[in-house]
C-alpha cells in the first residue's frame, strides 16, 4: 500500500507529508486470510531452514506480538501447532515494538540457565487490524509483517549476544495505547461506535520519548559490552520514523552509512521491524561473520531495549 493509496480511503494526507515526517513511502498489508500466525509461520520456516534446525528441536517459542490472532490462548501455541514444534513451550510477549528484543533476552536467559538449548524468537504483527483507518495521524505509520530467529547456545567465545538492556515506564502508557476492548472495558457496541478499541497515540510526545529512550538504550547496551559507537559495524534500530533513527544514530556516534533503514518500504511493523531488517541485512551481505551489530527499540508501554550481537 503506497502513500498515494490513502486518497482512496478519503483521508486528507499526502505522500509528501508522510515522507517528510516519517520517511515512509509504502507499507505491506496482510491479505484476507493472512494472520499474525501465518506470517510468523512463514518467517519461522525460513529461519529454521537457514539455521539447519527442524521444528522438533525447538525447546521454546518466544512470540512477540501486539496483535495476537485471538486474546486467548497465546498466538505462540498456534504457531507451535502450525510448525509441529511438539517439544516446545510456547508463550507470547507483550512489549509492543520492543518485544522482539525482550524476546531475544528472555530466550538467551533460558539458554544460559540450561532451561532450553534451541529457541525460536518471533516478532509478528498485523497492525492493519488495530489501527483506525479513519485516523490519518496513526494509520499512515504502520504496516504488517513478521520476522523470526533461531537462537542456540554457542561454544565459540566472544560471539552471539554480548549484552542486552530492557526498561519500561508504565506511567506513560496512555500516550500510545488501545483504550478499550480489554477486560476493564470489554468489547461492546459502545466501544465499537467510539472506535476506542483502535490505537490512539500522542504522536509528538511519543516522538520525544522515543528519541530519549532509544539513545539511553544504545548507551546502556554499548556500555555493558564495553564498546562504543565506533566498534559497531551495523546498527539496526526499530523502524518507526527516519527522524527518530537519525537522532539515535547521531547520539550513539554511528554514521548513517552504518545504520540499516527499510522504514520507507514497510512502515512501522512494531516488533517485526528488527527481525525483518536483520533478515534483509543478512541476505544483502550487510552483516557478515565477525561483525558487531547493535539492535535498539522503543515501543508502547513505554518499553525500550537494546542488544549487542557479534555474528
Ligand atoms: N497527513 C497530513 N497531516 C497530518 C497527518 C497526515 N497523515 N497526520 C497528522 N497531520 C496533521 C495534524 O493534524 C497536525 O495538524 P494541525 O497542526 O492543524 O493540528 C499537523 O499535521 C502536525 O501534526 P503533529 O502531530 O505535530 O506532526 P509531527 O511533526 O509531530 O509528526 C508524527 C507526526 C509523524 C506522528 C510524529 O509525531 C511521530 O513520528 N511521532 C512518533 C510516532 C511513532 O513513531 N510512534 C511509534 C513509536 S513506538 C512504536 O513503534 C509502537
Amino acid at each position: 500500500m503506497t502513500n498515494h493509496d490513502f486518497g482512496s480511503l478519503g483521508l486528507e494526507t499526502s505522500h509528501d507529508w508522510i515522507v517528510e515526517r516519517t520517511g515512509i513511502h509504502e507499507r505491506r498489508i496482510a491479505q484476507p486470510g493472512q494472520t499474525t500466525c501465518s506470517m510468523a509461520a512463514e518467517a519461522s520456516r525460513t529461519a529454521m531452514e537457514r539455521a539447519g534446525t527442524n521444528a522438533g528441536e525447538i525447546d521454546v517459542i518466544v512470540f512477540s506480538t501486539a496483535t495476537p490472532d485471538r486474546l486467548l490462548p497465546a498466538t505462540a501455541v498456534d504457531l507451535q501447532a502450525e510448525l509441529g514444534a511438539a517439544r516446545a513451550a510456547a508463550f507470547d510477549i507483550s512489549a509492543a515494538c520492543s518485544g522482539y528484543l525482550y524476546g531475544l533476552t528472555v530466550a538467551e536467559g533460558m539458554i544460559m540457565s540450561g532451561a532450553a538449548e534451541t529457541a525460536l524468537v518471533v516478532g509478528a504483527e498485523k497492525m492493519s487490524s488495530i489501527v483506525d483507518w479513519k485516523d490519518r495521524s496513526t494509520c499512515v505509520l504502520f504496516g504488517d509483517g513478521a520476522g523470526a530467529t533461531v537462537l542456540k547456545r554457542t561454544t565459540r567465545g566472544n560471539k552471539g549476544i554480548l549484552s542486552s538492556f530492557m526498561r519500561s515506564d508504565g506511567k506513560l502508557a496512555e500516550l500510545l495505547y488501545r483504550p478499550h476492548g480489554g477486560s476493564t472495558n470489554p468489547f461492546s457496541q459502545e466501544v465499537l461506535d467510539g472506535r476506542s478499541h483502535y490505537v490512539k497515540m500522542a504522536g509528538r510526545e511519543v516522538f520525544k520519548h522515543a528519541v530519549r529512550s532509544m539513545a539511553e538504550a544504545a548507551d546502556r547496551a554499548l556500555d555493558a559490552a564495553r564498546l562504543t559507537g565506533k566498534d559497531i559495524d551495523l546498527m539496526i534500530p526499530h523502524q518507526a520514523n527516519i527522524r527518530i533513527i537519525e537522532a539515535t544514530a547521531k547520539h550513539a556516534n554511528i554514521s548513517m552509512d552504518k545504520v540499516f533503514v527499510n522504514v520507507e518500504k514497510y512502515g512501522n511493523t512494531s516488533s517485526a521491524t528488527i527481525p525483518i531488517a536483520l533478515s534483509e541485512a543478512l541476505e544483502s551481505g550487510r552483516i557478515t561473520e565477525g561483525m558487531t551489530v547493535l539492535l535498539v527499540a522503543f515501543g508502547a508501554g513505554f518499553t525500550w531495549a537494546s542488544v549487542v550481537v557479534r555474528f
